[in-house]
């Protein structure tokens, strides 16, 4: 059967909870208060106007007003949510002989179920249920709603706290910050697609704390951020026990993606140096995430993944930079590594620069004159011990379980690459970036990547990344090779 907007729709609004109100929040200060009258007459009168069906489903309130600064509280609870029995690890099995036996000849081998349809696929003839089937499967869109949940905020903070000339100087028009606010309210729905998923306990719009002062800082914050929130989504789709809400994420993660590649050609870069968009486990991208939530309201439902301990790329490529090379310890903190221009100006400025060739001014895309960076480079990266307190009202803890740190993981595209770590310290190191190309012709290590420390060069590929997790002794912090 057909699957018709109107079945999905139907289904969605059939899981959906209407104690939208979250705590902290009051009842009538936001437009897009799921079950108050005010905002089923204006669904109403949306419908009508579009002559759509009168079920348009409404939306979930984030926090009516959303505080923006540290925490200096302590916390109530703290570390990863835990269940009551933990086993000591994963135990990988063989390839299942099923998964080998298909001849794969362009032929068909087995009778067709209908005209025109071949035999197989999963989940073909079975009606859709949009929810959860395991804690897998909750957790890790429990932490795509506090991903979704942020980027709501950031984008309407970064458009609130800017002024338009700030923009205007920045290369970036009443247009573009159109651009932006739609940005945030597709967030709105995303956030309230996962939110109907999960169920009345999804996780709240929480307080955040960023890093950047300026728009250029705001524009190469939102283009990391939504580099792991991407990626930190095709790192677990497939291996979601429901197939069903694999499906509706993609579809919003798509929407994410190109969110991504606008902030990076409003950030002068190019907009999409790869061919193939790299995947993370959960634990990266809450260990990039939580250090910019500083609280969440009352009893936000927790997240079992892990937090890394931080880590720091002294000579990160700063694309503020006419020669990004050049900038040394000029990023805005760990993980995310965002670019610090505040002390850039005169001819180390790419920006409106005119006197060399070639500038990083927003635009569809941008050739640098000189490449962020190459195979060869030395990287100097520095790193956090674990056992800090991160994240909302400083209730996670960092850990790790590897040994001594021994290499640098490179995780871009399709490939997990090592390189061999030089330690000057127990937290301090360096190495070279590696030459390695996933197709001929197409370098591994470009655009906004992956980093971390590991104490071992285990081999792994998308499908089974994860299993890095207890070889990490620090990060990932984001790498800006191009
Ligand atoms: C976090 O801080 C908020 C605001 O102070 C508070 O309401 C909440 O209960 C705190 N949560 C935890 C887990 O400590
Ligand atoms: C960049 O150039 C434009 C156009 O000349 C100007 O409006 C803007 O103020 C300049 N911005 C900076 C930061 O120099
Ligand atoms: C990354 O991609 C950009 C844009 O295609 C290119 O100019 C640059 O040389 C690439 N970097 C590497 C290391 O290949
Ligand atoms: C938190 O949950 C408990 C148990 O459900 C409830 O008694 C308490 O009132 C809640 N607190 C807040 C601030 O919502
Ligand atoms: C860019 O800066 C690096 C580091 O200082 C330097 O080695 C390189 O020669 C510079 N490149 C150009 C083209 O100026
Ligand atoms: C980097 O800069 C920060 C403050 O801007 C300073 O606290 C830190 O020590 C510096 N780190 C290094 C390795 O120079
Ligand atoms: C950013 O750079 C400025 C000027 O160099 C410096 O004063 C500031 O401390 C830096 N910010 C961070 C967060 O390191
Ligand atoms: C941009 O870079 C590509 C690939 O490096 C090069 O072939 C092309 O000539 C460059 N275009 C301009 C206008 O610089
Ligand atoms: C970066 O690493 C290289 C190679 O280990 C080392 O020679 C250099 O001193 C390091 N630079 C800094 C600023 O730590
Ligand atoms: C290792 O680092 C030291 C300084 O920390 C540097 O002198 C040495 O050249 C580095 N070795 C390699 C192979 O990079
Ligand atoms: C480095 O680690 C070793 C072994 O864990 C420890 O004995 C040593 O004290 C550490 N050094 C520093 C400076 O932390
Ligand atoms: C990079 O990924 C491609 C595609 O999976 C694979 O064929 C290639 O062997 C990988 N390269 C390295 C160096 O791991």
């Amino acid at each position: 059967m057909m699957l018709t907007k109107t079945t999905i729709a139907a289904l969605l609004a059939s899981l959906s909870f209407v104690t939208a109100v979250p705590q902290g929040a009051t009842s009538t200060s936001t437009s897009t208060t799921s079950s108050s009258s005010s905002s089923s007459s204006s669904s109403a009168r949306r419908s009508s106007r579009y002559a759509a069906s009168s079920s348009v489903p409404s939306t979930r309130p984030g926090l009516s007003s959303v505080f923006h600064g540290a925490y200096s509280g302590s916390a109530t609870v703290t570390g990863a949510l835990k269940a009551s029995s933990v086993g000591t690890g994963i135990v990988v099995g063989g390839v299942p002989p099923a998964e080998t036996t298909y001849p794969s000849d362009g032929q068909l081998h087995d009778a067709q179920p209908a005209p025109y349809v071949p035999a197989g696929g999963v989940g073909t003839n079975t009606t859709p249920i949009y929810n959860v089937q395991s804690d897998f499967d909750y957790e890790s869109l429990a932490l795509a709603l506090y991903q979704e949940w942020i980027e709501l905020d950031l984008f309407q903070y970064g458009l609130k706290t800017f002024s338009d000339s700030d923009f205007q100087d920045a290369g970036l028009t009443a247009e573009d910050r159109t651009l932006i606010e739609f940005m945030a309210e597709q967030e709105i729905g995303h956030a309230t697609l996962i939110s109907n998923i999960l169920g009345a306990e999804a996780p709240q719009q929480c307080n955040y704390n960023y890093p950047f002062t300026n728009v250029r800082e705001f524009v190469d914050f939102c283009q990391k951020l939504t580099r792991f929130g991407e990626s930190g989504v095709y790192g677990f789709l497939g291996h979601l026990n429901s197939r069903e809400a694999a499906t509706l994420l993609l579809q919003s993660i798509s929407t994410e993606a190109r969110q991504q590649l606008i902030f990076r050609q409003f950030d002068g870069l190019f907009p999409m140096p790869v061919w193939f968009e790299v995947g993370v486990p959960q634990s990266w991208a809450w260990t990039l995430l939580a250090p910019y939530i500083s609280s969440c309201p009352a009893n936000q439902t927790r997240l079992a993944w892990q937090n890394f301990p931080a880590l720091w790329i002294l000579n990160q490529p700063n694309p503020a930079r006419y020669n990004a090379s050049q900038g040394f310890n000029e990023t805005l903190g760990a993980g995310t590594n965002t670019l610090n221009s505040t002390g850039i100006s005169g001819s180390a400025a790419c920006f409106n620069n005119t006197g060399q060739s070639g500038n990083c001014n927003p635009a569809i895309t941008q050739n640098r004159s000189i490449p962020l960076s190459y195979p060869g480079r030395v990287v100097n990266l520095t790193w956090d011990q674990p056992g800090k307190l991160v994240g909302p009202n400083n209730s996670y803890v960092t850990s790790s379980s590897a040994g001594t740190p021994a290499y640098v993981a490179w995780v871009s595209q399709l490939n997990v690459t090592y390189s061999a770590l030089n330690l000057s310290s127990n937290t301090s190191g360096s190495t070279v970036q590696p030459d390695v190309e996933t197709f001929a012709g197409d370098p591994a290590v470009n655009g906004t990547l992956f980093i971390a420390i590991t104490d071992s060069d285990i081999f792994l590929t998308p499908f089974n990344l994860s299993l890095i997790n207890e070889h990490v002794v620090a990060g990932p912090a984001l790498y800006q090779a191009g």
